[in-house]
């Protein structure tokens, strides 16, 4: 009997089997071994959301949530957010290290020299409603792009796969801007190349009459480290997405639009959004107790705590609040910032919290940054994807080339009706209709 191995013995039929375990897990299919007879499909696992299945090897990004580590590439996220900018640890994600000064002069020119976008897509945009929600907008527009590229299907060619990544990478800020100009009714601002991806970013969304905008330094490095913060984080939802639509082998722009809508949900990058309202709801410290009692009681939950995989503080909460402190510094103290602290503060306390292990997330800090610069809550979802579109690619990228990967699809268990006859309209007896 190897030692790598597991032994089960199946009770239905007595027969014993020995189930090879690799990297700390063994594969699913070697469970269709287990069958009660030759007719029999064989046995599966059952994991609704993936609480316990690894769909893929990667090398990308590391994360143990019970001690709150994150590393890219090895990199732990700290040093990352201390030394590095988002265009870089972009490079890092997807190439698997860091750039050379040259290799990252070249990357930084290529991505600088492809924010522009057809004027078509700006057409597009006007076309919304004046109230869209910019993220609805964000998610169609990056599907639009895929019809002004479609050499981008070639998805089995590396050099055509590497040109739409950096068109990726470089035009969804532009999409992001222009949602937001859209919404407030404001003329959209083309890219800057002179400024970098953060300041262009900031150009393209505040500029008014100025020849030229000069963003402010204190913000321009924050917003690089909430997108360092935010580039990546292994198979979550929508990284999950990203993946199982591009095993279609669709293009990356339309797979991009599935991973962006995954995003939008209040449960993944909806939650800033979701925090900044909930705080606002709440108002005022006194009534942070009140609140911490309804979330216990199960009638709300409280945005921006609690982690599938950080059962710790999550470390890029942490560095946020540093960040928003240099940020408050320029544009003056979110009044509710205090009570996100005492909101904190009680549920670190609160034995319901402690023993659940929830903890602030990257989100219960990121939306009182980002009010501070002046974004609208409903801009916090897509200033989550600008960064994650890096994450997502960089996902995609080590899924195509995989040659364990096929098109995902998963098994059920099905527990619908046995089969039976169609019943003419008039034949049929009153009942209630089952929930669907
Ligand atoms: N407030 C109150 N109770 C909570 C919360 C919360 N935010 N999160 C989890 N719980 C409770 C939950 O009710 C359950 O309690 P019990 O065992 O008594 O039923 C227990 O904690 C475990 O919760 P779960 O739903 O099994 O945990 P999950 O791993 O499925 O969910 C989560 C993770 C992030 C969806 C969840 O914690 C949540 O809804 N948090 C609020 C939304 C949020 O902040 N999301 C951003 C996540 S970080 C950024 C990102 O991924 O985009």
């Amino acid at each position: 009997m190897a030692d790598d191995s597991l032994s089960v013995t199946d009770n239905r039929t007595g027969h014993a089997y020995e189930i090879p375990i690799a990297d700390g897990a063994i594969r699913a299919t070697e469970l269709r071994k287990i069958r009660v007879d030759d007719d029999d499909f064989g046995l599966m696992s059952y994991d609704p959301a993936f609480l316990n299945t690894a769909s893929c090897r990667s090398a990308v990004t590391f994360i143990d949530g019970d001690v709150g580590i994150l590393r890219y590439r090895g990199y732990p996220i700290e040093q990352l957010a201390d030394g590095s900018t988002y265009l870089e640890t972009a490079y890092l994600l997807l190439f698997g290290d860091l750039p050379t000064r040259d290799e990252r002069d070249a990357w930084v020119d290529e991505i600088t020299h492809h924010t522009f976008v057809h004027e078509s897509m700006k057409r597009l945009m006007e076309a919304f409603r004046y109230d869209a929600h910019p993220m609805g907008m964000f998610v169609s527009a990056v599907a639009a792009l895929s019809t002004f590229y479609p050499e981008a299907a070639d998805v089995d060619d590396a050099e055509n796969r590497l040109l739409q990544t950096k068109r990726l990478i470089a035009k969804v800020p532009t999409l992001a801007a222009w949602a937001y100009r859209h919404n407030r009714g404001l003329p959209y601002v083309y890219p800057d190349n002179d400024l970098g991806f953060t300041g262009n970013f900031l150009s393209m969304m505040f500029r008014m009459a100025e020849t030229r905008f000069e963003p402010d330094p204190v913000l321009e490095r924050a917003l690089e480290v909430l997108f360092v913060l935010h580039a990546d984080h292994e198979q979550n939802c929508s990284a999950n997405a990203m993946r199982s639509i591009g095993s279609s082998k669709v293009d990356p722009y339309s797979a991009l639009a599935g991973a962006a809508a995954a995003l939008y949900g209040p449960l993944h990058g909806g939650a800033n959004e979701a925090v900044l309202r909930m705080l606002a709801e709440i108002g005022d410290v006194r009534r942070v107790p009140e609140y911490v009692e309804r979330a216990k009681a199960g009638e709300f939950r409280l945005m921006g705590f609690g982690h599938r995989v950080y059962k710790n503080y999550d470390p890029r909460a942490r560095i946020i609040k540093d960040t928003a402190d240099a940020v408050f510094e320029v544009t003056g103290r979110n009044p509710l910032l205090d009570v996100a602290l005492e909101l904190e503060r009680i549920a670190l306390e609160d034995e319901y919290f402690v023993s659940r292990k929830l903890y602030p997330n990257v989100d219960f800090y990121s939306g009182l940054i980002y009010e501070a610069l002046g974004l609208p809550t409903a801009m916090f979802p897509v200033m989550f994807a600008i960064p994650r579109t890096a994450g997502w690619l960089a996902q995609w990228l080590e899924g195509i080339v995989d040659p364990e990967q096929k098109i995902a699809r998963p098994r059920q268990l099905f527990v619908g009706e046995d089969e039976r006859d169609y019943v003419p309209v008039g034949d049929r007896a009153l009942r209630e209709l089952a929930a669907v």
